[in-house]
């Protein structure tokens, strides 16, 4: 008896390379995001996305380059949306964010959106932050912060190194704090060291007017005050709020 064969065409090897390539990709990108950056390759913003230079529980951040070379950073907000969720208290307390719509996708969205908003504000205050540059849906670009390619690496690897980094860092505190801003989420974890220190990460930051904002603060600096003073370079918290504050 003549063996039966099957109609169904079998995938040739390109067709199945690329669904493993979607596989590892779609665990990044979901379908609106693939769009979002083709069309800021397309028109010319990116040239390049390169490889990840942190996973991260909400984010990727990747390296890019723009049409003339420079690096710039790519920082795509994961579309899991109950790790935002639970985050929930930070949106809805900013008046900025008070017309805002609750679908889910939204919901990521906004931490993006606030993310860039807090980084423009950094920017006019001079505060030692990553220059924003545009945002689409789940997705920032900013200023690489980095050296010959490498990203700056983060306070809490390298370790606090002098009383005039805890300094720089309480001086970019009043600097927002003046601009009407709380970071909202600043430790050791979300400093890069560069020849200043630099803050990232600035999606939860706050306005002074929501409700939280002096506890946030409070805890940031404390955050600060006591990985330094674990370290040796001692200063009261106390201190260090009022200074942020004055
Ligand atoms: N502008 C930048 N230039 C260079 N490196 C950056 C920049 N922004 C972020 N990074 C790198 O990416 C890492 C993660 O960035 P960020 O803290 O903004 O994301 P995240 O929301 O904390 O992500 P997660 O907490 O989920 O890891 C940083 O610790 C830093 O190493
Ligand atoms: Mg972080």
């Amino acid at each position: 008896m003549a063996r039966k064969v099957s109609k169904r065409k079998r995938p040739s090897r390109d067709d199945f390379l690329l669904k493993e390539r979607f596989k590892v990709e779609s665990e990044v990108f979901d379908r609106s995001t693939l769009l979002a950056l083709s069309k800021l390759l397309g028109k010319g913003i990116l040239a390049t996305v390169e490889n990840p230079i942190s996973t991260g529980k909400e984010a990727n951040v990747f390296r890019a380059t723009t049409p003339s070379g420079s690096y710039i950073v790519v920082k795509i907000y994961k579309m899991e949306t109950t790790k935002f969720m639970r985050r929930k208290e930070y949106i809805e307390g900013d008046p900025r964010f008070k017309k805002f719509r609750r679908s889910e996708r939204e919901f990521v969205y906004a931490f993006a959106q606030k993310e860039l908003k807090n980084l423009e504000i950094c920017a006019k205050a001079k505060v030692h932050a990553p220059k924003p540059l545009l945002q689409v849906k789940n997705i920032i670009i900013m200023e690489f912060l980095g050296e010959e390619g490498l990203p700056y690496t983060r306070l809490n690897v390298l370790g606090p190194e002098s009383m005039s980094q805890l300094k720089s860092i309480l001086l970019d505190m009043r600097r927002m704090y003046r601009a009407g801003l709380v970071h909202a989420d600043l430790s050791e974890y979300n400093i890069l060291v560069g020849p200043k220190p630099y803050l990232i990460d600035f999606g939860q930051g706050v306005i002074l007017s929501h409700p939280n904002a002096e506890k946030y603060l409070e805890r940031d600096v404390k955050n600060i005050v006591k990985y330094f003073s674990k370290h040796g370079f001692e200063m009261d918290w106390k201190e260090a709020l009022e200074y942020v504050k004055s």
